[in-house]
């Protein structure tokens, strides 16, 4: 019988051993099966250079095995202890001001110092002898959530390597940053410098080849821990957890194909219901993701906070039964179980007040019963971790493209790719239709309909699939900036947006960017809000049209037929409901419709396939009860459905149809 993962970040070296053989307890009463050791204790294992203590670490997983949890083992990595930036400040890291950081916190390392690796991969190595066919062994938890990056000399050298391998002269360089610009033209490539602080704004090329750069560097820290690993301990899945947001210099999408299992650290940011539609883009983000990364579908939802949604300045405590059910919505979504983060409340340290499975009350408390509760669910729908998530529609969701909207001296400084990415695929969320999100255009075939929401660089390779792909039947629609520059950054100049020109049939002659009050009447009655452009039908026709203003009259929405397929073009943000409505409208076209009919708003539908058999996830998000049309067996209250599930309000049933 398959299982599905339960659990979270386990730190024992901060308790005494009455507590740890307590844990071990409570976590069987929760049935727990999976915990993260170790993540930051270099320093308890290798308190002097060269000197391990493994014993307590011995006694931790021995326990964990006696008392049948598996452990995903952490290379302790992401937290060099003390001693390390004493012996080698050079592997400490320097901000973009020049700032070199001390010890005191985590992430006080440099990814492309000798010292910092050498010593990362014989704690690794250390590691993986030591605990080579340990019973407790069931995954390897490399390092912690990769995002930390330099600006020190030993990072220039670095990067001055990587940017001959990926622009072979100076020449090819210069023309790519387009150094002509400012006068900023390279004649030796030991002037070229990470994007340190500057006087006026930086080169964006210059940027987003640093923040490539960045990502490739850590990928390297990560895959040499990785074959050591592999080396040692042949069969146990080694990953990573991935951190989301705008601001890791990681592009997850390459990292994918690195890891035996994409795993993601998620941490909404709106305490109110637009967590859920959050926790959905990441679920979706991770699964599209693992289907071109790994090739196969599940991830897993290695940590998330338990009883928290950090927002603006305070913690926002779960209202009861949310917990469960969003880690049931990230089961539902294709995640391989649910981890949080973490098992114990610490008493201090840096995060002291952050949520656990077992908080500081102590197991007398809402959450470790719901904790027990939960524990309880994933066993009795252990058999949906054999199903998959099938998707027939896709949201492009490009991470170079998010940095390069980053860079000051755009049009607007309220550009946001992931903002647009998760506006769309929310807008299909409140809609019920299911999407991956991907971060790659390959492997295209799999999907009826792709929406591109600002995907603003795009190489020819990338607008040539996408260009036979629509030929071919594909649904697309792009959202303005999609195309709009080439892979370094650079304008595509005749008429935006350059790469996708034909195939959208349209041709954008300029912007008119939005502030943040404005809106653009257009001919439905709806408004657009941020942007809005002079679009002129080049093959298109018109399906919307600006009213009043500058633009009146002109096309807002435009549809392209271009062989079996359709190239819609939305020149504006649409609200989350008219977007919705314009990108139901083109699913419907491609033969695409909601999981589940019937649904009302707020409750999410999904289901896991595996053959012939599948499994619905019914999530009630809302405040009042609903009867959802069903039948099989609710697995969750083991009765059976004929017709209508009952949700009661916080709700879930996972239905094993018939
Ligand atoms: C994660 C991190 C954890 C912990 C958590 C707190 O990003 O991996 O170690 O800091 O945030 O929310
Ligand atoms: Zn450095």
């Amino acid at each position: 019988m398959p299982r599905l993962l339960y659990g979270g970040d386990y730190n024992p070296e901060q308790w005494p051993e009455q507590v740890c053989a307590e844990d071990a307890e409570l976590m069987r009463r929760a049935r727990v099966n999976l915990a993260t050791v170790g993540v930051f204790a270099w320093s308890k294992l290798e308190p002097a250079p060269g000197r391990y203590e493994f014993g307590w670490l011995d006694g931790v997983l021995d326990r964990l095995a006696g008392n049948g949890i598996s452990a995903a083992l952490a290379t302790p990595t992401a937290s060099p202890p003390p001693w390390f930036g004493l012996a080698h400040p050079e592997a400490l890291p320097v901000t973009a001001d020049g700032v070199r950081l001390s010890h005191g916190s985590r992430d006080t390392y440099c990814a492309s110092a000798p010292a910092y690796r050498e010593a990362a991969l014989r704690i690794a190595a250390a590691l993986a002898g030591r605990y080579r066919g340990h019973p407790a062994l069931a995954m390897w938890h490399v390092h912690n959530e990769y995002s930390s990056a330099c600006h020190c000399e030993l990072a220039a050298e670095a990067f001055r390597g990587w940017l001959r391998a990926r622009h072979g002269d100076l020449d090819r360089l210069n023309e790519a940053w387009s150094t002509a610009v400012w006068g900023q033209l390279y004649t030796d490539w030991a002037q070229i410098l990470p994007p340190r602080a500057t006087r006026y704004l930086p080169n964006p090329a210059q940027v987003l080849d640093f923040r490539r750069f960045t990502s490739d560097e850590l990928l390297a820290a990560y895959t040499a821990q990785r074959d050591v690993l592999r080396a040692a301990t042949p069969g146990v899945p080694v990953t990573t957890n991935f951190v989301l947001g705008g601001w890791v210099p990681v592009d997850h999408a390459r990292w994918a194909r690195e890891v035996d299992l994409v795993a993601i650290d998620h941490y909404p940011a709106d305490p109110g219901a637009g967590a859920e539609e959050e926790a959905a883009f990441a679920a979706d983000l991770a699964r599209g993701w693992a289907r071109h990364g790994t090739g196969r579908p599940g991830w897993l939802l290695m940590e998330t906070a338990p009883n928290l949604i950090y927002a603006a300045d305070r913690m926002h405590t779960k209202e009861p039964g949310r917990m469960a059910r969003q880690g049931l919505a990230a089961v539902a979504r294709g995640s391989l179980g649910v981890l949080f983060f973490q098992w114990r409340a610490p008493r201090g340290g840096a995060e002291l007040f952050h949520s656990a499975l077992v908080p500081h009350a102590g197991p007398d408390s809402r959450v470790y019963r719901e904790a027990v509760a939960l524990g309880e669910q994933l066993d009795r729908i252990a058999g949906t971790a054999e199903g998959a998530v099938r998707a027939r529609v896709a949201v492009a969701y490009d991470e170079p493209s998010a940095w390069a909207l980053q860079a000051p001296g755009l049009p607007s400084r309220r550009l946001d790719h992931l903002d647009e990415a998760r506006h769309a695929h929310r807008a299909l969320w409140r809609r019920g239709i299911v999407a991956d999100v991907i971060g790659t255009l390959g492997a295209l075939d799999a999907y009826a309909m792709i929406v591109l929401p600002g995907h603003y660089l795009m190489s020819d390779a990338q607008a040539e699939a996408l260009r036979s792909w629509v030929a071919a039947g594909g649904h697309l629609v792009a959202t303005f900036l999609s195309g709009v520059a080439d892979e370094h950054g650079r304008v595509r100049t005749g008429g935006y947006p350059g790469a996708l020109r034909d195939l959208l049939g349209v041709r954008v002659e300029e912007f008119h960017p939005l502030g943040p009050d404005d809106r653009a009447a257009l001919t439905t009655g709806a408004a657009g809000e941020l942007w809005s452009e002079t679009v002129h039908l080049a093959g298109a026709e018109a399906v919307v049209c600006y009213a009043g203003g500058v633009l009146d009259g002109r096309p807002a929405v435009t549809r392209h037929a271009v062989g079996d397929g359709v190239a819609w073009y939305c020149s504006t943000r649409l609200s989350a409901d008219d977007h919705g409505r314009l990108l139901g409208a083109v699913a419907a076209s491609a033969g695409v419709g909601p999981e589940l009919e019937g649904v009302p708003r707020g409750v999410e539908a999904v289901r896991r396939h595996a053959g012939d058999r599948s499994w619905l996830f019914l999530l009630n998000h809302t405040g009042t009860g609903h009867d959802v049309p069903a039948a099989g067996i609710d697995l969750l209250g083991g009765d059976v459905v004929a017709g209508v599930v009952r949700l009661a309000v916080g709700g879930a049933a996972v239905i094993r149809e018939r």
